[in-house]
């Protein structure tokens, strides 16, 4: 099993620039692969939840060039074209996948039969199978979860559908069966989820109707290919940010190219209502997206509640996000935020897990945390923690090292490359004193 040793280290700086964007990385192959014609998509993230994405659309008849790890050439087979795979799809550690699939297959002539390992298998799936079968898919699961279970050749008609969580992969695999759908499907959200779907849909040509809470995607002829631009990751630079923040003074650290969709920054808000100082610089457009270099300065922080409202805006950073109110002054409250007990781990039993070895005082709640902050000195002891297979638990703990007495070990990390291959070679550009074994 593959670990991280993380020493102490405290000067962080330079210039770094993160991979793409997952989220975006996934719609685009999948987007591309229905189109008419073919698609370039750039700046691809060549992570195993991607390349789960891109081996299940090959899977089903799309032929696929990858001329680097980074540029991908898709030639589209149509909203028609896709054809049964030969074996079960394995979205690997993939939920993005798996949900995104099932609303793409479930509008398909042909029966499909969707795995994946076993953190995936454990995942809740009738929040994606429910809305589906009020559109006429013949979807179903084993007891909620994986694996998934479609039978092709059924009609779908459009629905108007209130999601009872936040969620963007319900939200988008609703909108990807829309696509096949005898009328219009509208999406009604209780709060802002990630938009990417919404607007990649859009730049493919689909005409799709946003506006407040509620999404509407009207059934096209057909897509037209594209050059897809894909920003760097949020979510990855998360830790870069926090990293920063984290540091002892200095020039501070530079991270370009960064996606800032307003749906996917909450972070930003969080941070600064905590006391970051965090310039975004050279704002300008991806395509459908928007992205900005941030600069970030070491930083005095200060504990906060965090308004619920921003917890589905920053959902995948939250983990970092509690590293940082580790070293803040004062107490940092999260509610809210429920839905990181069905991530690719229970995140809030995982990081309290490892915030327990490394001497943290803080409570554990139903749906978030609260963590007493110690804003001078060490906020962690060292200390053996288990990621539980999760890529942003061992990649949180990895930046917690900035601000520890003596090293930590993190165990199990290898899923770090679902979503961000070279985060050890990145993180030891800047200056974490961060390997592997
Ligand atoms: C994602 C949506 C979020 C997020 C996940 C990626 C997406 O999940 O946590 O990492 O690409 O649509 P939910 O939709 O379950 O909130």
């Amino acid at each position: 099993m593959r670990s991280y040793l993380a020493a102490p280290a405290s000067r962080v700086g330079g210039e770094v620039r993160v991979p793409g964007d997952k989220s975006i990385s996934h719609r685009a192959v999948m987007l591309s692969g229905i189109a008419e014609g073919r698609s370039e998509v750039h700046g691809f993230l060549p992570s195993e939840d991607c390349l789960a994405s891109m081996a299940a659309m090959r899977a089903l008849g799309v032929e696929i060039e990858q001329r680097s790890p980074t540029d991908v050439s898709v030639q589209g087979v149509g909203l028609g074209g896709l054809h049964a795979a030969a074996r079960p799809l394995d979205m690997r550690n993939a939920g993005t996948a798996m949900r995104l699939f099932t609303g793409l297959l479930a509008a398909q002539s042909f029966d499909s039969h969707l795995v994946g390992d076993a953190s995936l298998m454990q995942r809740p799936m009738e929040r994606v199978a429910t809305p589906l079968r009020a559109m006429g898919a013949d979807v179903r699961t084993r007891g909620g979860l994986p694996p998934v279970d479609i039978t092709g050749g059924q009609r779908l008609h459009g629905i108007e559908y209130s999601m009872p969580v936040a969620s963007a992969q319900v939200k988008s695999a609703i909108l990807l069966a829309g696509l096949y759908a005898d009328s219009p499907t509208t999406v009604i959200s209780p709060a802002v989820s990630r938009d990417h779907s919404e607007r990649m849909l859009e730049s493919f040509g689909v005409r799709v109707v946003a506006q407040d809470l509620r999404v509407t995607v009207h059934p096209p002829q057909g897509l037209a290919a594209q050059h897809v631009e894909v920003p760097g990751d949020f979510s990855s630079a998360a830790f870069f940010i926090v990293a920063g923040l984290l540091a002892a003074g200095g020039e501070g650290l530079l991270i370009r190219a960064v996606g800032l969709n307003p749906s996917r920054a909450g972070l930003l808000e969080i941070l600064r209502r905590m006391g970051a100082e965090i310039g975004v610089e050279n704002q300008r457009a991806s395509g459908a997206e928007p992205v900005a270099d941030l600069r970030v300065h070491a930083s005095c922080l200060r504990g906060i509640a965090v308004p619920p409202a921003l917890v589905p805006l920053s959902i995948d950073e939250l983990p970092v996000l509690f590293i940082a109110a580790c070293c803040a002054d004062g107490e940092t409250l999260v509610t809210g935020a429920e839905e990181l007990r069905v991530k690719e781990s229970d995140r809030i039993a995982a990081m309290s897990a490892g915030l327990t070895v490394l001497g943290v005082e803080h409570d554990v709640l139903p749906d978030g945390l609260r963590i007493q902050g110690r804003p001078r000195g060490a906020a962690f002891t060292g200390g053996e923690i288990d990621s539980r297979g999760d890529h942003r638990i061992a990649m949180s703990f990895g930046v917690a090292s900035l601000r520890a007495s003596a090293p930590i070990k993190i165990r199990d990390v290898a899923n770090v490359a679902t979503s961000f291959p070279d985060f050890v070679a990145l993180a030891r550009s800047v200056g974490l004193d961060l390997h592997e074994s």
